[in-house]
């Protein structure tokens, strides 16, 4: 049942401190600053050179998340969309690990593209929520996210999981394909060990539901970021279109300029996401849009006084690594996706025309 709860999205988006630590039980050694994937000890990735994610909608989002990660280790890595991947079949570099990333492991695009990577003798590897799935049984290996079962059909819970264990298959790769740990081994491994309770407060401390009030009636909603904060932009959109029904869009915070400032007016509030990186050009994407007049929604570590004195209003997250505070900012998002929804009284669990499962191509 939803346990109390209105909507399983709800009780979903709640239930992250658990599923997290069911996710990182046991795979992190915070005393030797370790890894430790019992299908992937270390070595498994000795022959790796680069990797190739294929990925859908919010899954797909998580991949460009892990990709960030990987190519600021010096692992080269790109995420594609795995409908346009099946349909463009790049070419894949010799010793390319494809990594599919698929909550339900039955999305067909994500399995074609899969399929098209084995049948052209590449290794294939999938990140999913499902023991036993097709692209779980279909690929060379697996990792499991361990969220547990999610109802409802915008991802939540398993989004932040599949950040989470891409992070820490992310760390595995880095010491196998470059020989060393990532620079930011250490501060990675110990901010995940933290992200549960982290993300607890987060959820304690939210003030998304009365921002959702305050923004009801916008004409549209959009979303900015940079770095590991552009994933997070373009997830917070697809939850509050998908849900909501209302517009909403997701931008790289440098593209602005390029077109998207044409619709940006008093009426359509920016979400900006602040993970600690590049946050002065995020300050100043910020002025961009406030002199046009749209009111901005800093998402943004606690600490962060500059940010929070420019911002309209804040949504806060407890300070961390930029890696961690992607994951937090989109729980913040999840919750002003899920309350202005509620508002407009949608059917929250099931959006019209969408099917938790996309089997078909
Ligand atoms: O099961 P998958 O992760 O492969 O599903 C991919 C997408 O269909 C899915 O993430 C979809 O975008 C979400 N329901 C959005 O909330």
């Amino acid at each position: 049942g939803k346990g109390g709860y209105d909507h399983y999205m709800l009780k979903e988006i709640y239930e992250q401190p658990t599923a997290l630590r069911q996710t990182i039980r046991g795979r992190i050694d915070t005393l030797n600053d370790d890894v430790i994937l019992d299908s992937f000890p270390p070595g498994s990735f000795d022959e790796v050179t680069s990797v190739q994610f294929v990925a859908c909608g919010t899954s797909y989002h998580a991949a460009v998340y892990a990709a960030g990660l990987l190519n600021e280790s010096g692992v080269p890595a790109q995420a594609y969309l795995a409908n346009e991947y099946g349909v463009s079949e790049p070419p894949i570099p010799e010793n390319a690990l494809v990594v599919g990333v698929s909550q339900s492991g039955e999305t067909a695009d994500t399995l074609e593209a899969l399929r098209y990577a084995d049948a052209v003798g590449a290794r294939t590897l999938v990140v999913t929520n499902v023991v036993g799935s097709t692209a779980a049984r279909e690929c060379t290996d697996a990792m499991y996210i361990r969220a547990g079962p999610e109802i409802g059909v915008a991802a939540t819970k398993t989004f932040t999981s599949q950040v989470a264990s891409l992070a820490l298959l992310g760390e595995r790769l880095i010491r196998d394909v470059t020989g060393t740990p990532s620079r930011f081994s250490a501060e990675l491994l110990d901010s995940l060990s933290r992200l549960p309770s982290d993300v607890q407060q987060t959820l304690d401390d939210s003030t998304a539901d009365e921002l959702a009030e305050l923004f009801d009636g916008s004409d549209a909603y959009f979303f900015i970021g940079r770095g590991l904060g552009y994933p997070v932009a373009l997830e917070g959109a697809l939850k509050f279109k998908e849900i909501s029904y209302e517009h909403a869009e997701g931008f790289a915070a440098g593209e602005l300029k390029h077109g998207p400032l044409a619709l940006v007016t008093p009426d359509t509030p920016v979400f900006a996401v602040f993970t600690g990186q590049h946050t002065e050009k995020m300050l100043n994407n910020v002025k961009e849009v406030q002199s046009r007049g749209a009111p901005v929604i800093a998402v943004v570590g606690d600490e962060s006084e500059e940010v929070h004195r420019v911002a309209d209003e804040v949504l806060t997250f407890p300070e961390a690594p930029a890696y961690a505070s992607g994951i937090m900012a989109n729980v913040q998002l999840q919750l002003v996706a899920y309350h202005a929804a509620r508002r407009l009284g949608r059917p929250i669990d099931k959006p019209r025309n969408l099917a938790k499962s996309v089997t078909v191509e």
